[in-house]
């Protein structure tokens, strides 16, 4: 069996992260990961092009030596503030003679869904099936041959500001690789560290970056609601700096070390060691100090987080509650304050196993680019289906051509 090679390129705004994996069938393994610090983006959306190319290329040459191999196309990960959800329902009459659905009522049923005046500047990224109803009755993620006399069905659209997706897309290509597609970072990180079993009984995924924090809610195994938040972990490490009176890169090192979000947790007489920014001289600071600055800016993030869920309308139906990942999530203590303030069972989410060639270590951070290769696996693997992974508004549409022409399809 030939093996192929299978590329994600996370852009994140402090880091891109390649992964190559090898492919065989529905299987791959990890051959080559390459890491670069990104300076070129802010809240996801690059601000500097030509720092994200050289961010882009770092990371996939570090990528491609690990794995020995040359890479000419990628998948990639798209975020920012102009990445919005929302959901729309489509119906149509069933048109054959013994009322048994065919292809065409499901097509037509999508297209009314998605027939929607977008604003100029934006497109649709994802058409995300929920589910259909027959004649408004059950539930059903695969109505084909069912018999009635009207399909219904609900639909998640991922929309994003053109220009933003543009410009992530131009900065890949002038790094010198193609872009095979571009997969929403909340829907990348959920498959690489959501369960089916929370997909289905109802799961928030919050990912939480350097730049944003990405919402996704999932129940019945689809996606319900989707968000981003411009807020993430580096405003914890700026309000240390400012708090503290040290450089950035001083206050990240301590968050990352030292950080906990319950000061009330640690010694009160414990003392830590900082060089004052400007004068660069030795001071002694309380390390309860440091905590209470975590701790408030922290609870900010969640309580806006708590809006996005009280906004919700199944909002009861969160069964299993929230997993937090991106590299947010590494912070000591969080997901405790996230049970406090969002009222739900909550749990760091590592990406699950992956077979790898090498040793390597995967963390929270690492989940987008985990779950976009997982991600593209199933839309190859399976081409079909109308669960996760149903980019195409045909059910069976779904296969790398579908997937590449809808992606940078113009709506109008
Ligand atoms: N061990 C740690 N403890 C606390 N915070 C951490 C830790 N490791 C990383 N972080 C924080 O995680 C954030 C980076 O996360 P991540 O790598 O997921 O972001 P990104 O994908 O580059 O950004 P974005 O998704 O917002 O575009 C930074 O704010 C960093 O300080
Ligand atoms: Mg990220």
């Amino acid at each position: 069996m030939k093996k192929r090679t299978l590329v994600g390129v996370d852009v994140g705004t402090t880091k891109v992260c390649s992964v190559v994996a090898r492919m065989e069938q529905e299987d791959f393994r990890v051959s080559g990961v390459g890491v670069s610090p990104s300076t070129g983006l802010k809240k996801g959306v690059v601000v500097n092009l030509t720092e994200t190319i050289e961010s882009v290329k770092r990371s996939l040459d570090q990528a491609e030596q690990e794995a020995q191999v040359g890479v000419d196309s990628v998948f990639v990960s798209l975020g920012g503030v102009h990445v919005q959800g929302l959901n729309r329902s489509g119906k149509t009459d069933i048109r054959s003679k013994n009322g048994e659905i065919d292809k065409e009522d499901i097509s037509r049923a999508l297209a009314d869904a998605r027939s929607i005046q977008l604003p100029g500047d934006y497109e649709i990224i994802h058409m995300l099936t929920q589910g259909f109803t027959v004649d408004g009755q059950g539930h059903t993620k695969d109505p084909l041959g069912l018999v009635g006399r009207r399909l219904s069905v609900n639909l998640h659209l991922v929309l994003n500001a053109a220009a933003a997706l543009q410009n992530v897309v131009n900065a890949v290509n002038k790094a010198g690789v193609g872009v095979k597609g571009v997969v929403m970072q909340q829907l990348a990180s959920a498959e690489a560290v959501l369960t089916d079993d929370e997909k289905e009984l109802g799961v928030i995924l919050l990912d939480i970056g350097g730049g944003t924090t990405d919402f996704a809610f999932y129940r019945l195994g689809s996606i319900w609601e989707s968000a981003v938040l411009p807020i993430g972990g580096d405003l914890v490490t700026k309000d240390i700096a400012i708090g503290l009176k040290v450089t950035l890169e001083e206050a990240e090192r301590l968050k990352k070390d030292q950080g906990t979000v319950f000061p009330e947790r640690v010694d009160s007489e414990a003392v830590i060691e900082i060089r004052e920014i400007g004068t660069g001289r030795p001071r002694s600071l309380l390390y309860q100090d440091l905590c209470r600055v975590i701790q408030a800016r922290c609870r900010e993030i969640l309580l806006e987080v708590r809006k996005l869920v009280d906004e919700v309308p199944m909002r009861r139906e969160m069964l299993t509650g929230v997993v937090l990942t991106g590299g947010g999530a590494l912070l000591d203590g969080l997901a405790e304050q996230a049970e406090e303030i969002l009222e739900m069972p909550a749990r760091v989410g590592y990406p699950a196993p992956m077979e790898s060639e090498k040793e390597l270590a995967f963390d929270p951070s690492h989940a987008t680019v985990l779950g976009l290769l997982r991600y593209a696996v199933q839309m190859h693997g399976t081409g079909s289906g109308n669960g996760v992974g149903t980019m195409s508004p045909e059910p069976a549409g779904a296969r790398w051509g579908g997937l590449m022409n809808w992606f940078f399809r113009k709506i109008t």
